[in-house]
């Protein structure tokens, strides 16, 4: 299994790999929805575009969502107008309403089968504390004027104290969609790369982004929507960058006639969607979040599982599949110029779980930025606003870095070196720490595991079989490789020398 049903259902073009060294007006790094509408946006803008993703487009955290495009972003506008006032909650609902009314634009206008719908999403809460929250979201969601409704009832067999129902969201595909989009951005003259990691980036009045074969693309303006931006030109987004993962489970579902999105305030969070997958009735069940790199010793698979099952019946699962988000101190993406002085630099990262909207309202800020010079939603996605510093989330997350940071250092690993198949240690071999692990043939993996983004020590995370960072969120297989960024090196195997630690950001 461990696939994701979106990324099984659609069809991979096959980009090639940078192979030479180019020009253009604006390089766009990252795949995801986000990176694949500002090239969109920007080659139908007149720009000279050229796109690269390290692996292929759509395969990253927007292949591997719940497929939900909806301004229901669980508790989000009574804490942004907490924070920041009614206006600015008023402005990120208008942003992400229009990358609603984009997409299905965009899909109506180019009859793009992604298996789009408008339908309606809830917000349900089982406990007291949950009532109260989302009392007061519903408050401020009348006020800002959204169509929705307080229910008692929801119209799945799952008992609530109450909800917030949104209608008029939707659903699709996300990655025939963004299969698709990329036709579309060939079809306006733009190019895309894939399996073409960047690992360095040139400030300048012209930027240079290079792979590691030494080919580069030279560019007038840059964006950097790969998730995490692993150059952040000393603007610290690491410490405003809380990496979480959740993992997802599908099955086939016989209640053929519900339909919707469901989530819940309430911890554990649940999230629910029914889709159409494969001309078959499929139910979606996310949730299990937790820190990268702090994974508890259960499988989180099967404790989905055993929810779909208790609650919905779901016994034939197809498909599970994980994804990494990163979250803000405030709750808001970063989207905008890289920090206050860089001018040819943009951002579109920390979209906390909610990724295609605000990752196709980065898409229309950053286009309009860039030709425009301004975006009606510039202010409220401000990469630089202050007050994220100035929040008990961003003080809580960088104490816990460093205390993680330390943690890693002080465990020295083990002297006995005997590991079983399917077993991995954490070992002390000529002085220096590694993780082993061999595999089912018993073949031996030993690799330095000190994180080569800024040298946190790593985890092994056992249901992925991975080494996971708890700093940032890095993560590598047992052989080395990066599965995440914002680490740009591999790991070294033993005997090959230490790991290179990013100098830059150092
Ligand atoms: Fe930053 Fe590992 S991701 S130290």
């Amino acid at each position: 299994m461990n696939q994701s049903y979106w990324i099984e259902s659609s069809v991979n073009r096959g980009y090639s790999k940078l192979n030479s060294s180019e020009e253009c007006d604006c390089a766009v790094i990252g795949g995801g929805i986000a990176g694949l509408t500002t090239a969109y946006l920007l080659s139908k803008k007149g720009k000279k575009v050229k796109l690269v993703d390290a692996n292929e487009i759509g395969y990253g955290c927007t292949g591997r969502n719940t497929g939900k495009i909806t301004t229901q972003h669980n508790i989000i506008y009574s804490k942004i107008k907490k924070k920041y006032g009614i206006e600015k909650a008023k402005n990120y609902y208008d942003g992400n309403k229009s990358a609603v009314d984009f997409i299905e634009n965009l899909i109506k206008e180019n009859e793009i089968e992604c298996e789009f719908k408008r339908t309606t999403s809830y917000v349900f809460a089982n406990s007291d504390k949950g009532m109260k929250d989302l009392r007061e979201e519903f408050d401020v969601c009348k006020e800002i004027g959204i169509d929705c409704e307080f229910v008692y009832e929801l119209p799945i067999p799952l008992e609530v104290k109450g909800a917030i129902l949104f209608n008029n969201v939707a659903e699709f595909n996300p990655k025939m969609y963004c299969d698709n989009l990329g036709d579309l951005i060939i079809k306006e003259g733009a190019t895309i790369y894939e399996n073409s990691p960047i690992v360095e980036v040139e400030e300048g009045a012209k930027c240079t982004i290079k792979t590691r074969e030494g080919k580069y693309i030279q560019c007038n303006q840059l964006v950097l929507a790969a998730h995490f931006p692993f150059y952040d030109g000393l603007s610290f987004y690491f410490a405003r960058l809380n990496p979480d993962r959740s993992y997802i489970v599908a099955g086939y579902t016989e209640s053929t006639n519900l339909e919707g999105m469901y989530i819940s305030v309430d911890e554990p969070r649940r999230s629910i969607h029914y889709i159409n997958g494969n001309g078959e009735k499929l139910l979606l069940i996310g949730g299990e979040n937790h820190k990268v790199g702090e994974g508890k010793d259960i499988n989180y698979y099967d404790v989905l599982k055993d929810y779909g099952a208790s609650n919905f019946g779901v016994s034939n699962y197809k498909y599970e599949w994980s994804a990494e988000d990163y979250i803000t101190p405030d709750y808001m993406p970063y989207i905008g110029a890289l920090n206050k002085s860089t001018k040819n630099i943009f951002v579109a990262t920390g979209f906390n779980k909610w990724g295609l909207t605000n990752g196709t309202l980065a898409g229309i800020i950053i286009s309009d930025l860039i030709v425009d010079g301004k975006s009606e939603y510039e202010e409220t996605f401000n990469p630089s606003r202050m007050k994220t510093y100035f929040s008990t989330e961003f003080l809580k997350h960088n104490g816990d870095v460093a205390y993680r940071y330390i943690k890693g250092k002080l465990n020295m690993g083990d002297l006995d070196t005997d590991i079983k198949k399917g077993e991995e240690k954490i070992i002390f071999l000529d002085g220096n720490r590694y993780g082993a692990y061999r595999d089912n043939s018993g073949e031996l993996f030993i690799v330095d595991i000190t994180c080569t983004h800024l040298g946190c020590e790593l985890s092994w995370n056992d249901i992925e079989k991975s080494w996971d960072c708890p700093c940032h969120g890095s993560r590598f297989n047992y052989e080395g490789g990066i599965l995440e960024g914002p680490a740009t090196e591999p790991l070294k195997r033993y005997k090959d020398g230490e790991n290179k630690i990013n100098p830059k950001i150092l």
